[in-house]
Protein backbone atom coordinates (compact mmCIF):
# COMPACT_ATOMS: atom_id res chain seq x y z
CA UNK A 1 0.00 0.00 0.00
CA UNK A 2 2.24 3.05 -0.93
CA UNK A 3 0.94 6.28 -2.42
CA UNK A 4 1.70 6.80 -6.86
CA UNK A 5 5.12 7.59 -7.87
CA UNK A 6 5.40 11.02 -8.35
CA UNK A 7 2.90 11.65 -5.39
CA UNK A 8 3.56 15.01 -4.14
CA UNK A 9 4.16 15.80 -0.50
CA UNK A 10 3.67 19.66 0.36
CA UNK A 11 2.93 22.07 3.26
CA UNK A 12 0.97 25.46 2.80
CA UNK A 13 0.66 28.85 4.06
CA UNK A 14 -0.63 31.94 2.70
CA UNK A 15 0.86 35.40 2.99
CA UNK A 16 -1.36 37.81 4.91
CA UNK A 17 -0.99 34.61 7.83
CA UNK A 18 3.06 34.05 7.54
CA UNK A 19 4.81 37.45 5.93
CA UNK A 20 4.56 40.33 8.04
CA UNK A 21 6.53 43.53 6.70
CA UNK A 22 3.13 44.66 6.01
CA UNK A 23 4.35 48.32 5.30
CA UNK A 24 7.64 47.55 3.75
CA UNK A 25 8.85 47.86 0.56
CA UNK A 26 5.82 49.60 -1.26
CA UNK A 27 3.35 47.19 -0.05
CA UNK A 28 -0.61 48.19 0.21
CA UNK A 29 -2.68 47.98 2.68
CA UNK A 30 -5.32 44.98 2.56
CA UNK A 31 -8.95 44.63 4.31
CA UNK A 32 -7.02 42.42 6.81
CA UNK A 33 -4.85 45.10 7.54
CA UNK A 34 -8.05 47.36 8.43
CA UNK A 35 -9.71 44.84 9.81
CA UNK A 36 -7.21 43.92 12.32
CA UNK A 37 -7.24 47.41 13.81
CA UNK A 38 -11.14 46.69 14.08
CA UNK A 39 -11.83 46.67 17.69
CA UNK A 40 -12.28 43.19 19.47
CA UNK A 41 -12.49 42.12 15.81
CA UNK A 42 -9.68 39.29 16.32
CA UNK A 43 -7.82 37.86 19.27
CA UNK A 44 -6.19 40.24 21.43
CA UNK A 45 -6.55 42.61 18.68
CA UNK A 46 -3.71 40.39 16.23
CA UNK A 47 -3.00 41.57 13.13
CA UNK A 48 -0.50 40.41 10.16
CA UNK A 49 1.82 43.33 10.90
CA UNK A 50 4.93 40.49 11.57
CA UNK A 51 3.31 37.56 11.39
CA UNK A 52 6.19 34.98 11.15
CA UNK A 53 8.18 38.10 9.58
CA UNK A 54 8.94 35.14 6.69
CA UNK A 55 9.53 38.31 4.37
CA UNK A 56 12.77 38.27 6.53
CA UNK A 57 12.84 34.80 7.13
CA UNK A 58 12.30 33.02 3.77
CA UNK A 59 15.55 32.07 3.64
CA UNK A 60 15.44 30.09 7.03
CA UNK A 61 11.95 28.86 6.12
CA UNK A 62 13.11 27.43 2.27
CA UNK A 63 15.86 25.65 4.59
CA UNK A 64 13.38 24.36 6.98
CA UNK A 65 11.43 23.18 4.25
CA UNK A 66 14.23 21.24 2.28
CA UNK A 67 15.44 20.16 5.99
CA UNK A 68 11.90 18.15 6.04
CA UNK A 69 11.79 17.18 2.36
CA UNK A 70 9.16 18.65 1.24
CA UNK A 71 8.53 18.64 -2.65
CA UNK A 72 6.02 21.46 -3.00
CA UNK A 73 5.33 24.47 -0.91
CA UNK A 74 2.00 26.25 -1.67
CA UNK A 75 2.10 30.08 -1.21
CA UNK A 76 0.46 32.55 -1.85
CA UNK A 77 1.00 36.24 -3.30
CA UNK A 78 -0.09 38.88 -1.75
CA UNK A 79 -2.35 41.31 -4.25
CA UNK A 80 -1.46 44.79 -2.04
CA UNK A 81 2.43 43.86 -2.52
CA UNK A 82 2.23 43.50 -6.11
CA UNK A 83 -0.46 46.52 -6.86
CA UNK A 84 -0.54 48.69 -3.84
CA UNK A 85 -3.80 50.34 -5.26
CA UNK A 86 -5.32 46.99 -6.65
CA UNK A 87 -5.12 48.28 -10.07
CA UNK A 88 -2.72 50.61 -11.45
CA UNK A 89 0.78 51.48 -10.17
CA UNK A 90 2.94 48.05 -9.98
CA UNK A 91 5.43 47.71 -7.38
CA UNK A 92 8.45 46.15 -8.27
CA UNK A 93 9.62 45.60 -4.84
CA UNK A 94 6.51 43.36 -4.46
CA UNK A 95 7.44 41.15 -7.32
CA UNK A 96 11.33 41.22 -6.49
CA UNK A 97 10.65 39.63 -2.66
CA UNK A 98 8.66 36.87 -4.78
CA UNK A 99 11.13 36.30 -7.63
CA UNK A 100 13.93 35.66 -4.39
CA UNK A 101 11.41 33.48 -3.01
CA UNK A 102 10.65 31.44 -6.10
CA UNK A 103 14.40 31.63 -6.79
CA UNK A 104 15.05 30.08 -3.22
CA UNK A 105 12.26 27.41 -3.31
CA UNK A 106 14.09 26.41 -6.69
CA UNK A 107 17.74 26.00 -5.59
CA UNK A 108 16.32 23.80 -2.91
CA UNK A 109 14.34 21.43 -5.31
CA UNK A 110 11.07 22.41 -3.79
CA UNK A 111 8.58 23.38 -6.52
CA UNK A 112 6.36 26.31 -5.86
CA UNK A 113 2.42 26.00 -5.85
CA UNK A 114 1.38 29.81 -6.52
CA UNK A 115 -2.18 30.69 -4.84
CA UNK A 116 -3.29 34.00 -6.57
CA UNK A 117 -5.66 35.09 -3.96
CA UNK A 118 -5.10 33.82 -0.47
CA UNK A 119 -8.09 36.53 1.37
CA UNK A 120 -5.72 39.64 1.72
CA UNK A 121 -7.85 41.46 -0.76
CA UNK A 122 -6.16 45.24 -1.84
CA UNK A 123 -8.35 47.85 0.50
CA UNK A 124 -8.40 50.62 -2.04
CA UNK A 125 -10.71 47.79 -4.30
CA UNK A 126 -12.94 47.33 -1.47
CA UNK A 127 -13.20 50.98 -1.44
CA UNK A 128 -14.52 50.50 -5.18
CA UNK A 129 -17.09 47.99 -3.74
CA UNK A 130 -14.76 44.89 -4.12
CA UNK A 131 -16.28 41.82 -4.80
CA UNK A 132 -19.74 42.96 -5.15
CA UNK A 133 -18.53 45.32 -8.25
CA UNK A 134 -18.94 43.49 -11.39
CA UNK A 135 -15.70 45.04 -12.76
CA UNK A 136 -13.46 42.81 -9.76
CA UNK A 137 -13.16 39.88 -12.42
CA UNK A 138 -11.11 42.85 -14.83
CA UNK A 139 -8.83 43.70 -11.51
CA UNK A 140 -8.43 40.35 -10.77
CA UNK A 141 -7.08 39.58 -14.06
CA UNK A 142 -5.27 42.43 -13.96
CA UNK A 143 -3.16 41.78 -11.15
CA UNK A 144 -3.03 37.80 -12.52
CA UNK A 145 -1.50 39.09 -15.92
CA UNK A 146 1.57 40.79 -14.03
CA UNK A 147 1.97 37.90 -11.40
CA UNK A 148 2.22 35.42 -14.42
CA UNK A 149 4.35 37.62 -16.75
CA UNK A 150 6.95 37.90 -14.23
CA UNK A 151 7.23 34.26 -12.38
CA UNK A 152 5.45 31.73 -14.72
CA UNK A 153 9.51 31.34 -16.47
CA UNK A 154 9.60 29.14 -13.19
CA UNK A 155 6.70 28.77 -11.70
CA UNK A 156 4.18 26.13 -13.20
CA UNK A 157 1.44 25.23 -10.29
CA UNK A 158 -1.54 27.84 -10.36
CA UNK A 159 -3.85 28.22 -8.08
CA UNK A 160 -6.53 30.88 -8.71
CA UNK A 161 -9.01 31.52 -5.51
CA UNK A 162 -8.93 30.16 -2.31
CA UNK A 163 -11.81 28.93 -0.27
CA UNK A 164 -14.40 31.56 -2.00
CA UNK A 165 -16.73 29.77 0.99
CA UNK A 166 -14.92 31.62 3.17
CA UNK A 167 -14.33 34.98 1.98
CA UNK A 168 -17.25 35.39 0.95
CA UNK A 169 -19.63 34.03 3.37
CA UNK A 170 -17.36 34.74 6.66
CA UNK A 171 -16.54 38.14 4.66
CA UNK A 172 -19.52 39.54 3.98
CA UNK A 173 -22.24 36.99 5.02
CA UNK A 174 -21.85 36.78 9.15
CA UNK A 175 -18.71 39.44 8.99
CA UNK A 176 -16.19 37.39 11.62
CA UNK A 177 -13.05 37.83 8.60
CA UNK A 178 -12.52 41.11 6.75
CA UNK A 179 -14.13 42.73 4.95
CA UNK A 180 -16.10 42.13 7.78
CA UNK A 181 -19.78 43.21 6.22
CA UNK A 182 -22.49 41.46 6.65
CA UNK A 183 -25.29 41.09 3.73
CA UNK A 184 -28.03 39.58 2.87
CA UNK A 185 -27.46 36.90 0.45
CA UNK A 186 -28.75 38.46 -2.81
CA UNK A 187 -25.60 40.31 -2.20
CA UNK A 188 -22.89 37.27 -1.17
CA UNK A 189 -24.63 35.62 -4.48
CA UNK A 190 -23.45 39.14 -6.52
CA UNK A 191 -20.52 38.42 -4.42
CA UNK A 192 -19.28 34.85 -5.45
CA UNK A 193 -20.81 35.14 -8.76
CA UNK A 194 -17.93 38.03 -9.65
CA UNK A 195 -15.33 35.72 -7.88
CA UNK A 196 -16.06 32.61 -10.14
CA UNK A 197 -15.93 35.03 -13.23
CA UNK A 198 -12.17 36.38 -11.58
CA UNK A 199 -11.42 32.07 -11.14
CA UNK A 200 -12.57 32.01 -15.21
CA UNK A 201 -10.67 35.18 -16.21
CA UNK A 202 -7.17 34.16 -13.86
CA UNK A 203 -7.38 31.00 -15.59
CA UNK A 204 -7.56 32.30 -19.30
CA UNK A 205 -4.94 34.48 -18.25
CA UNK A 206 -2.29 31.94 -17.28
CA UNK A 207 -3.13 29.55 -20.23
CA UNK A 208 -2.86 33.01 -22.39
CA UNK A 209 0.87 33.94 -21.00
CA UNK A 210 2.40 31.47 -19.02
CA UNK A 211 6.11 30.84 -19.88
CA UNK A 212 5.90 27.45 -18.93
CA UNK A 213 2.84 24.59 -19.60
CA UNK A 214 0.82 25.52 -16.70
CA UNK A 215 -0.86 23.02 -13.88
CA UNK A 216 -3.82 24.94 -13.02
CA UNK A 217 -6.45 24.57 -10.25
CA UNK A 218 -7.61 26.05 -7.31
CA UNK A 219 -8.30 25.20 -3.45
CA UNK A 220 -12.07 26.03 -2.17
CA UNK A 221 -13.60 24.34 0.69
CA UNK A 222 -14.05 20.64 0.64
CA UNK A 223 -17.40 20.53 2.27
CA UNK A 224 -17.81 17.00 2.61
CA UNK A 225 -20.23 14.67 4.40
CA UNK A 226 -19.43 10.99 5.44
CA UNK A 227 -21.90 8.24 5.47
CA UNK A 228 -22.74 6.86 9.25
CA UNK A 229 -22.24 3.06 8.06
CA UNK A 230 -21.22 1.60 4.92
CA UNK A 231 -24.32 0.48 3.89
CA UNK A 232 -25.40 1.67 0.12
CA UNK A 233 -28.27 4.03 1.01
CA UNK A 234 -26.12 5.88 3.90
CA UNK A 235 -23.19 5.84 1.32
CA UNK A 236 -25.59 7.12 -1.23
CA UNK A 237 -26.28 9.78 1.34
CA UNK A 238 -23.49 11.26 2.18
CA UNK A 239 -22.49 11.28 -1.66
CA UNK A 240 -26.19 13.46 -2.51
CA UNK A 241 -25.65 15.12 0.41
CA UNK A 242 -21.53 16.13 -0.48
CA UNK A 243 -23.06 17.16 -4.03
CA UNK A 244 -26.03 19.02 -3.13
CA UNK A 245 -27.48 22.62 -1.76
CA UNK A 246 -29.67 21.29 0.94
CA UNK A 247 -30.61 24.88 2.95
CA UNK A 248 -29.83 28.16 1.66
CA UNK A 249 -26.29 29.24 2.76
CA UNK A 250 -22.43 29.18 1.02
CA UNK A 251 -21.32 25.89 3.04
CA UNK A 252 -21.72 24.01 0.45
CA UNK A 253 -19.58 22.99 -2.97
CA UNK A 254 -21.52 22.85 -5.88
CA UNK A 255 -22.77 26.63 -6.17
CA UNK A 256 -18.84 27.42 -7.06
CA UNK A 257 -18.01 23.93 -8.67
CA UNK A 258 -20.43 23.00 -10.84
CA UNK A 259 -20.38 26.75 -12.96
CA UNK A 260 -16.70 26.16 -13.07
CA UNK A 261 -16.08 22.68 -14.03
CA UNK A 262 -19.82 22.31 -15.87
CA UNK A 263 -20.88 25.66 -16.77
CA UNK A 264 -23.85 26.40 -14.82
CA UNK A 265 -25.59 26.57 -11.28
CA UNK A 266 -26.78 23.62 -10.12
CA UNK A 267 -30.46 22.88 -10.07
CA UNK A 268 -31.18 22.47 -6.88
CA UNK A 269 -29.61 25.80 -5.63
CA UNK A 270 -31.24 27.60 -7.71
CA UNK A 271 -34.09 26.49 -6.28
CA UNK A 272 -32.88 26.62 -2.88
CA UNK A 273 -31.70 30.22 -2.95
CA UNK A 274 -34.68 31.23 -5.66
CA UNK A 275 -34.97 35.19 -6.32
CA UNK A 276 -31.92 35.55 -4.40
CA UNK A 277 -30.05 34.58 -7.64
CA UNK A 278 -28.25 36.97 -9.39
CA UNK A 279 -29.80 37.67 -13.32
CA UNK A 280 -26.58 37.93 -15.11
CA UNK A 281 -25.43 36.76 -19.08
CA UNK A 282 -25.35 33.62 -19.49
CA UNK A 283 -22.35 34.32 -21.67
CA UNK A 284 -20.66 34.53 -17.87
CA UNK A 285 -20.63 30.76 -17.74
CA UNK A 286 -18.29 30.23 -20.72
CA UNK A 287 -15.71 32.63 -18.70
CA UNK A 288 -16.36 30.73 -15.57
CA UNK A 289 -16.13 27.49 -17.09
CA UNK A 290 -12.49 27.18 -18.49
CA UNK A 291 -10.34 23.61 -18.32
CA UNK A 292 -8.72 22.70 -14.98
CA UNK A 293 -5.99 20.44 -14.58
CA UNK A 294 -6.29 19.22 -10.83
CA UNK A 295 -9.28 19.83 -8.67
CA UNK A 296 -7.36 21.16 -5.24
CA UNK A 297 -9.33 21.14 -1.82
CA UNK A 298 -9.05 22.03 1.54
CA UNK A 299 -10.62 19.07 3.84
CA UNK A 300 -10.12 18.85 7.40
CA UNK A 301 -13.26 17.16 8.81
CA UNK A 302 -16.72 15.90 7.79
CA UNK A 303 -20.03 15.62 9.09
CA UNK A 304 -21.99 11.94 9.43
CA UNK A 305 -25.36 11.52 7.20
CA UNK A 306 -27.82 8.98 7.06
CA UNK A 307 -30.65 7.90 4.16
CA UNK A 308 -33.71 7.95 6.44
CA UNK A 309 -36.22 4.98 5.50
CA UNK A 310 -37.99 7.58 2.85
CA UNK A 311 -34.15 8.34 1.21
CA UNK A 312 -34.34 11.66 3.18
CA UNK A 313 -30.58 12.92 4.60
CA UNK A 314 -30.42 13.38 7.95
CA UNK A 315 -27.20 15.27 9.34
CA UNK A 316 -26.44 12.53 12.21
CA UNK A 317 -25.40 14.14 15.93
CA UNK A 318 -21.54 13.02 16.81
CA UNK A 319 -21.45 10.57 19.70
CA UNK A 320 -20.58 12.23 22.95
CA UNK A 321 -17.23 12.92 24.12
CA UNK A 322 -16.28 12.82 19.66
CA UNK A 323 -12.25 13.54 19.08
CA UNK A 324 -12.00 17.05 18.77
CA UNK A 325 -9.08 19.23 18.45
CA UNK A 326 -8.05 22.59 20.03
CA UNK A 327 -9.92 24.62 17.52
CA UNK A 328 -13.10 22.41 18.16
CA UNK A 329 -13.03 20.62 15.43
CA UNK A 330 -13.89 17.40 15.06
CA UNK A 331 -11.67 14.74 14.10
CA UNK A 332 -12.87 12.88 11.28
CA UNK A 333 -10.36 11.03 9.28
CA UNK A 334 -12.39 9.39 7.22
CA UNK A 335 -13.22 13.08 5.45
CA UNK A 336 -9.71 11.98 3.32
CA UNK A 337 -11.53 9.18 1.88
CA UNK A 338 -14.88 10.24 1.00
CA UNK A 339 -13.93 14.09 0.05
CA UNK A 340 -11.40 12.85 -2.44
CA UNK A 341 -13.99 10.00 -3.49
CA UNK A 342 -16.97 12.20 -4.08
CA UNK A 343 -15.26 15.22 -5.62
CA UNK A 344 -13.21 13.09 -8.01
CA UNK A 345 -16.40 11.04 -9.32
CA UNK A 346 -18.49 13.89 -10.12
CA UNK A 347 -15.56 16.13 -11.85
CA UNK A 348 -13.40 13.58 -13.25
CA UNK A 349 -10.02 15.66 -11.90
CA UNK A 350 -6.94 14.59 -10.42
CA UNK A 351 -7.17 15.95 -6.74
CA UNK A 352 -4.90 17.43 -4.86
CA UNK A 353 -5.76 17.79 -1.01
CA UNK A 354 -4.18 21.38 -0.81
CA UNK A 355 -5.10 21.44 3.33
CA UNK A 356 -5.28 19.21 5.89
CA UNK A 357 -4.04 19.79 9.66
CA UNK A 358 -4.92 20.50 13.16
CA UNK A 359 -4.17 22.80 15.97
CA UNK A 360 -2.73 21.51 18.92
CA UNK A 361 -1.54 22.64 22.44
CA UNK A 362 2.04 23.31 21.39
CA UNK A 363 4.26 24.91 23.04
CA UNK A 364 8.43 24.25 23.76
CA UNK A 365 9.00 21.83 26.21
CA UNK A 366 11.93 21.94 28.90
CA UNK A 367 13.78 19.47 26.94
CA UNK A 368 13.73 22.00 23.80
CA UNK A 369 11.55 20.01 22.01
CA UNK A 370 7.81 20.44 20.45
CA UNK A 371 5.88 17.28 21.38
CA UNK A 372 2.41 17.00 19.47
CA UNK A 373 2.19 13.42 19.07
CA UNK A 374 -1.43 14.06 18.56
CA UNK A 375 -0.80 15.92 15.47
CA UNK A 376 1.12 12.82 14.32
CA UNK A 377 -1.66 10.55 15.52
CA UNK A 378 -3.94 12.93 13.38
CA UNK A 379 -1.55 12.93 10.41
CA UNK A 380 -1.52 9.57 10.47
CA UNK A 381 -5.25 8.71 10.54
CA UNK A 382 -6.41 10.95 7.91
CA UNK A 383 -3.27 9.77 5.32
CA UNK A 384 -4.14 6.06 5.78
CA UNK A 385 -8.01 7.47 4.63
CA UNK A 386 -6.38 9.05 1.68
CA UNK A 387 -4.30 6.04 0.66
CA UNK A 388 -7.36 3.92 1.03
CA UNK A 389 -8.81 6.57 -1.84
CA UNK A 390 -6.15 5.99 -3.67
CA UNK A 391 -6.07 1.95 -3.35
CA UNK A 392 -9.79 2.55 -4.74
CA UNK A 393 -8.57 4.23 -7.77
CA UNK A 394 -9.56 7.74 -6.74
CA UNK A 395 -7.02 9.76 -8.76
CA UNK A 396 -5.28 12.26 -5.88
CA UNK A 397 -1.86 13.19 -6.87
CA UNK A 398 -1.05 15.49 -3.62
CA UNK A 399 -0.93 16.04 0.20
CA UNK A 400 -0.50 19.74 1.71
CA UNK A 401 -0.25 20.12 5.17
CA UNK A 402 -1.79 23.04 7.10
CA UNK A 403 0.48 24.94 7.34
CA UNK A 404 4.35 24.52 7.34
CA UNK A 405 4.52 27.18 9.94
CA UNK A 406 2.08 28.47 12.92
CA UNK A 407 0.96 31.20 11.77
CA UNK A 408 -1.98 34.04 12.16
CA UNK A 409 -5.43 31.85 12.31
CA UNK A 410 -7.37 34.91 10.60
CA UNK A 411 -9.66 36.76 13.31
CA UNK A 412 -8.52 33.87 15.91
CA UNK A 413 -4.99 35.76 15.65
CA UNK A 414 -2.24 33.85 17.27
CA UNK A 415 -4.58 31.41 19.33
CA UNK A 416 -4.11 28.10 17.57
CA UNK A 417 -1.08 26.85 16.37
CA UNK A 418 -1.48 24.61 13.21
CA UNK A 419 2.45 24.31 12.04
CA UNK A 420 4.64 21.53 11.73
CA UNK A 421 7.24 24.12 12.75
CA UNK A 422 6.92 26.42 16.08
CA UNK A 423 7.24 29.98 15.93
CA UNK A 424 7.97 32.40 18.81
CA UNK A 425 6.40 35.45 17.09
CA UNK A 426 8.35 37.65 19.07
CA UNK A 427 11.88 36.57 18.53
CA UNK A 428 10.65 34.91 15.07
CA UNK A 429 12.84 31.57 16.55
CA UNK A 430 11.53 28.65 14.51
CA UNK A 431 11.49 24.75 16.36
CA UNK A 432 10.86 21.70 14.10
CA UNK A 433 7.97 19.75 16.14
CA UNK A 434 8.28 16.40 16.44
CA UNK A 435 5.12 16.02 14.11
CA UNK A 436 7.97 17.68 11.28
CA UNK A 437 10.64 14.90 11.72
CA UNK A 438 7.80 12.45 11.39
CA UNK A 439 6.52 13.75 7.83
CA UNK A 440 9.98 14.02 6.57
CA UNK A 441 9.42 10.16 6.92
CA UNK A 442 6.19 10.00 4.88
CA UNK A 443 7.91 11.92 2.37
CA UNK A 444 10.71 9.94 2.30
CA UNK A 445 9.21 6.54 2.00
CA UNK A 446 5.93 7.86 -0.07
CA UNK A 447 4.16 7.22 2.99
CA UNK A 448 4.95 3.21 3.56
CA UNK A 449 5.35 3.45 6.68
CA UNK A 450 2.23 4.65 7.78
C1 LIG B 1 -8.19 28.11 4.92
C2 LIG B 1 -7.49 28.90 5.29
C3 LIG B 1 -6.29 28.77 6.08
C4 LIG B 1 -6.57 28.51 7.52
C5 LIG B 1 -6.71 27.05 7.80
C6 LIG B 1 -7.08 26.77 9.22
O1 LIG B 1 -7.76 28.06 3.66
O2 LIG B 1 -9.10 27.75 5.63
O3 LIG B 1 -7.14 28.91 4.01
O4 LIG B 1 -5.78 30.02 5.83
O5 LIG B 1 -5.55 29.02 8.28
O6 LIG B 1 -7.68 26.49 6.99
O7 LIG B 1 -8.28 27.36 9.53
Amino acid sequence: MKFPKNFVWGASAASYQIEGAYNEDGRGMSVWDDFGRWPGKTWEGATGDTACDHYHHYLEDVAIMKEIGLHAYRLSIAWPRILPEGTGAVNEKGLAFYDRLIDALLEAGIQPWVTLFHWDYPLELFKRGGWLNRESSQWFAEYTKIVVDRLSDRVQHWMTLNEPQCFIWLGHGNGMHAPGVMLPMKWQLIATHNALLSHGRAVQVIRANSKKQPTIGWAPVGVTRQPQTDSPADIDAARRATMGILKPDLWNNTWYSDPVLLGHYPEDGLHVFGADVPKTPSSDFDIMKQPLDFYGVNIYNSLPVRAREDGSIEECKRPDGYPITLYQWPVTPSCLYWGPKFIHEKYKLPVVITENGMTCHDWVGLDGKVNDPQRIDFLHRYLLELRRAVADGVDVRGYFQWSILDNLEWHEGYKYRMGLVYVDFVTFKRTLKESAKWYSEVIRTNGANL
